[in-house]
């Protein structure tokens, strides 16, 4: 069925036009620039309430919305997840300790635009097992992104992810999922970060979704806290997470979530 502002599939999945990547653009890079600005208040002793007032505040001098504040309840401009965290720690008091892990994520609001990025800092010293997961993560990610192209599937990308990070030994999160965005913060379809290929939808040109794979040293069974948000690890293990929101295109991919500077990942690499 189509309508002025181009249709939706069968599978509930928006398909937008080609004026649309713009305003997409625009929201992801400031997603990003969020991203690399906030790598230099990363640091042991550091509060993680500390580190979302300062992104809050760069949300309100670009002129922009946090999507996440107020969004189901939640009151706050990331979600600031440590160590064993899987996604969606809540900033508070907490100081960071030398060798924690931490995934930062943000989602802003630009003239009615979504862009959700999230990537891996260190306060202090990496340890050599979370440098192995943070790497293996984000090389997980690219794969899934390198799968997205008119013609394949949401399996593609999934069986990607899983197929590299199995081969690696580390387990991928079942639990938590990609989502469909645009003009909205969380639209069909689930993109899972595991699947068999040549299932799911097709990938059509003006889809947008993010793709956020979380991994785990361990088993990657997680559960949700007393405080409704925060998801660890069952077995404790170490988590680590990268996120960017995409767009497919007539022969491929357009991120829109890339790093201004170039500082995706490693985000510790001061040099
Ligand atoms: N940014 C998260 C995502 O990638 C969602 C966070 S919702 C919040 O989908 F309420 F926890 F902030
Ligand atoms: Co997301
Ligand atoms: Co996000």
């Amino acid at each position: 069925m189509r309508s002025k502002n181009g249709h939706t599939t069968k599978d509930g999945i928006r398909i937008y036009e080609q004026a649309d990547y713009q305003g997409m653009r625009v929201a992801g890079a400031l997603a990003a620039k969020i991203l690399d600005d906030i790598a230099q208040h990363v640091f042991p002793g550091q509060t993680t309430g500390e580190i979302d007032r300062i992104i809050t505040q760069m949300v309100e001098e670009a002129g922009a919305t946090s999507a996440t504040i107020g969004y189901k309840g939640y009151q706050h401009a990331s979600c600031i997840s440590i160590n064993h965290v899987v996604c969606h720690g809540i900033p508070g008091d907490k100081k960071l300790k030398d060798g924690d892990i931490l995934n930062i994520d943000v989602t802003v609001i630009v003239d009615g635009w979504f862009g959700d990025t999230s990537r891996m800092y260190v306060a202090g010293k990496l340890p050599r097992k979370a440098e192995r997961l943070i790497q293996i993560t984000h090389d997980a990610l690219m794969l899934g992104i390198e799968a997205v192209k008119p013609g394949n599937t949401f399996g593609d990308i999934g069986h990607a992810i899983q197929s590299f990070a199995e081969s690696q030994r580390v387990s991928v999160v079942r639990d938590f999922c990609g989502h469909g965005l645009g003009q909205v913060f969380h639209a069909p379809p689930n993109v899972l970060h595991y699947g068999r290929p040549g299932t799911g939808p097709v990938l059509e040109e003006g889809m947008f979704f993010t793709i956020e794979p979380m991994l785990n040293l361990g088993r990657p069974e997680t559960k949700v806290l007393a405080d409704d948000w925060t998801a660890v690890t069952r077995d404790k293990s170490l988590s680590a997470q990268f996120e960017h929101s995409v767009g497919v295109t007539a022969d491929g991919v357009e991120i829109f979530t890339l790093s201004p500077a170039g500082r995706f990942h490693p985000t510790y690499d001061k040099s």
